[in-house]
């Protein structure tokens, strides 16, 4: 009688936690998006398996049915896995199940998941924090029209310096980056954008700010900006 929204982490199966793997396995239902799908098999055989995701050209499910599926599998099962890509409260909409789950009274938990923030530019090699160079990271969401937040936000974030981490941003990178040039940040600024991170598909696109919006950069994609950027650690004799 419990719904956990577990983390599934960023796309390989070995980076979701143990906790994660060890409920997943026990779950009667699997409720999951379509960056989930790779831990699948982690599922046990008999599980029923219900695939909330959005795929490219259909419909996506409205977060109210998929709330309304938690509610009810909560209600009618022991152990119902909650299965989202990253970590569950990390723009993940997590939040909102939680939300209809208390107020349905059905017991919930929160299984963390490593969130692409992290993973994918540690699997390109980019560290978010370096001393001397980025004391600091910010994260955002590249879905809403860069045009429509003012620029004085954009000010704001350039002026606070350090590394600026975009989910959700492969479709409007080209905007982002304008809008940061136009609050003052230089036009050289590295940027690493990361593909399907942790995944066989992956790939990074290094770039800098004047020129990323110029380059195909396929969804999912985690996008680095600032001069951590310009590292790649997997290339660093010794490291
Ligand atoms: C709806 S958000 C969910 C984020 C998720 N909760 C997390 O913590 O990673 C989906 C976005 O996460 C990023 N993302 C998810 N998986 C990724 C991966 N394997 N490689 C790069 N970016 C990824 C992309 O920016 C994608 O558009």
């Amino acid at each position: 009688m419990t719904v956990h929204l577990v983390g599934a982490g960023p796309g390989d199966p070995e980076l979701i936690s143990v906790r994660g793997a060890r409920l997943l396995a026990s779950a009667d239902v699997v409720v999951h998006d379509r960056l989930a799908r790779p831990l699948l098999p982690l599922a046990a055989p008999g599980a029923e398996i219900v695939d909330v995701g959005k795929s490219p050209g259909s419909a996506p499910v409205p977060q109210s049915e998929i709330n309304r599926i938690l509610v009810e599998a909560g209600r009618r099962y022991a152990c119902v896995v909650r299965l989202k890509g990253g970590d569950p409260l990390v723009f993940g909409r997590g939040a909102e199940e939680a939300a209809a789950l208390a107020a349905a009274g059905v017991p919930f938990d929160v299984v963390p998941g490593i969130s692409s923030v992290l993973a994918a530019p540690a699997a390109a090699g980019v560290p978010v924090t370096v001393r001397g160079t980025s004391r600091s990271f910010t994260v955002l969401t590249g879905h809403e029209d860069p045009e429509l937040i003012p620029l004085a936000w954009w000010e704001a974030l350039v002026t606070l310096g350090g590394t600026i981490v975009v989910l959700m941003g492969a479709s409007n990178i080209a905007g982002i980056a304008d809008r940061l040039c136009s609050a003052g940040m230089p036009a050289a600024t590295p940027v690493a954008a990361v593909h399907a991170a942790t995944t066989p598909a992956q790939h990074v696109h290094r770039s800098t700010l004047d020129r990323i919006g110029a380059i195909p950069v396929p969804s999912p994609a985690t996008i680095v900006i600032g001069d951590v950027a310009a590292i790649d650690l997997r290339s660093v004799p010794g490291v």
